[in-house]
């Protein structure tokens, strides 16, 4: 089975789960369903409940995941609301895996305006029910506000002078389009990117896609709340994609661990291998913080 997206750190996450009783596994960020296919293949008497916003994506991994019919229930829900939505009482949940950020299948779509290397409007919602997108953003948000969206979730330098750029370019008409706005981008930052580094409309577009889609709202909690529903020896797995997110994943799981509620598997979080990053580069801002339930 070929995925338009390679499951991320899939070795790591299977080694992690294969030391679980595999009965039940909770996928949160389920996108085409390429770790849970892994998961479901390996584990044979394990079920699944796989969740994700968005629908499109849903659709997709449910027709990649049709060979394990009658092992996988689908949620189209923000996982950050799990405990209201799912029952999970007494539930045998033998590990917990998130994902999240976009799939393969979400950045290059017409119409999502994820990346900044394909011309597409500029939504960037996962769940077509947020009322706010990236364009409302770019052209009625006050410069105060933009300055703050690309400080605190781009951690961008400038972010001054890209605000301005912004208010001085919807004075000649909507910003809706991800390559305006990434000419605005290359205007503040220049063309050339040096060796290492992402483009910085990378970053910008994250901001705003992080803004929308209110993605570091709620995982603490979620993180605090999970383990009282999990089995003794259960895994939870996060994967992160920038130092942000990582951060919150980080101090709860330290918080949890003095708590007495996890042990964390590995004090540092796991990297790609260079062989991975080689072969899907999108890989390699991942690190992988895993933690099994006492
Ligand atoms: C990186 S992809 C997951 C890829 C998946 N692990 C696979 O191997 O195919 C991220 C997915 O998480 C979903 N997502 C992100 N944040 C979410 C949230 N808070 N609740 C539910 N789904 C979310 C996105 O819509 C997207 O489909």
């Amino acid at each position: 089975m070929r995925f338009l997206h390679y499951p991320v750190m899939n070795r790591e996450v299977i080694t992690v789960f294969a030391d679980t009783d595999k009965q039940l596994f909770i996928d949160c960020t389920i996108g085409l369903g390429g770790h849970s296919y892994y998961m479901l293949k390996n584990f044979k008497q394990a079920s699944l409940i796989a969740i994700d916003v968005d629908n499109e994506s849903m659709a997709q991994a449910k027709n990649n995941l049709k060979k394990f019919q009658g092992r996988v229930t689908f949620y189209c829900l923000n996982f950050i609301d799990i405990f209201e939505k799912i029952d999970l009482t007494g539930l045998p949940v033998s590990g917990v895996l998130v994902d999240p950020g976009i799939s393969m299948y979400q950045l290059r779509e017409q119409g999502r305006g994820f990346s900044h290397s394909l011309n597409s409007k500029l939504d960037m919602r996962k769940d077509k029910s947020i009322k706010i997108n990236a364009t409302d953003v770019l052209n009625s948000f006050t410069e105060a506000q933009l300055i703050e969206i690309f400080e605190k979730y781009g951690e961008l330098e400038k972010p001054k002078e890209l605000a301005k750029k912004v208010i001085e370019r919807r004075l000649f008409g909507s910003l809706d389009t991800s390559f305006k706005l990434k000419k605005i981008v290359e205007q503040v930052y220049g063309k050339k990117i040096r060796k290492g580094k992402v483009h910085p409309a990378a970053k910008v577009f994250q901001a705003l896609r992080i803004f929308v889609n209110k993605e570091l709202e709620g995982i603490d909690v979620f993180l605090q709340k999970i383990p009282q529903y999990l089995q003794a020896g259960a895994k939870i797995i996060y994967l992160s994609y920038h130092s942000i997110e990582d951060r919150i994943v980080k101090n709860t799981l330290k918080f949890l661990q003095e708590s007495q509620k996890i042990n964390i598997i590995k004090p540092f979080p796991m990297f790609p291998s260079r062989d991975e990053i080689l072969e899907n580069p999108a890989s390699h801002s991942a690190r992988l913080r895993a933690a099994e339930v006492i």
